[in-house]
């Protein structure tokens, strides 16, 4: 394996929109860097299937006994197998739990998630639902860095999207979406290639 590619490991509970267009991206040469392996904490979760069309290799990890986190021992092996991958970063695409400070030391400054509303607004579960139901006429979505509390680590990036009148939870959620495939892989790009550079939690997209 060449030690200069850089490698990516995507962890993913769901359908694996985020997961495909950053493999896409990758594909095509837009983010200089490999997925280098994709772990998942549901079994059949669709991320699992769309990583083996691409031939890229997958595991479900279980998760061990809590709803909304995964426990120690399940935490370890998360953090074993992404280190035998030798993944330069951890890229949570709609994994649905919280992760704890023994995984958060593991990978220090190395973990992104996209979140779906413009953060500070709206963190936690169904963002375009809360935002919706606040009236918001813009929400969006931001990718960030992972810390110890809950979509609050420094921001990265952030995609508008507007709110329509006739707009339902389903129809907004769909072109958020939409604007993440396009906000996650920009950056990503932008990590993998060395280009941003953090300040406290002021994130610079250098040339
Ligand atoms: C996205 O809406 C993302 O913002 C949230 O989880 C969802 C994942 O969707 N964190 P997908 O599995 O990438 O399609």
């Amino acid at each position: 394996m060449s030690k200069t590619e850089f490698r990516i490991g995507v962890m993913g509970s769901g359908a694996g929109s985020n997961f495909v267009a950053i493999a896409e991206a990758c594909a095509a040469g837009q983010i200089p860097a490999k997925v280098a392996l994709v772990l998942s904490d549901i079994a059949d979760a669709g991320i699992i299937g769309r990583a083996r069309e691409r031939g890229i290799p997958v595991q479900y990890l279980a998760p061990g006994k809590f709803r909304t986190r995964l426990d120690e021992e399940a935490e370890a092996q998360y953090v074993v197998a992404l280190r035998a991958a030798e993944v330069d970063l951890v890229v949570l695409a709609g994994f649905m739990r919280v992760l704890k400070a023994p995984f958060l030391g593991a990978f220090e400054g190395k973990i992104v998630n996209i979140h779906p509303s413009l953060l500070p607004s709206f963190p936690g579960l169904e963002a375009w639902k809360q935002a919706l139901d606040y009236g918001v006429k813009v929400t969006g979505c931001t990718v960030h860095f992972v810390d110890a509390g809950v979509d609050s680590g420094a921001i990265i990036g952030q995609q508008t999207v507007p709110v329509l009148e006739h707009d339902t939870p389903q129809t907004l959620h769909q072109r958020i979406h939409l604007a993440e495939h396009e906000l996650y892989p920009r950056c990503v790009a932008a990590i993998a290639s060395g280009k941003l550079k953090l300040t406290g939690r002021r994130v610079a997209f250098g040339g």
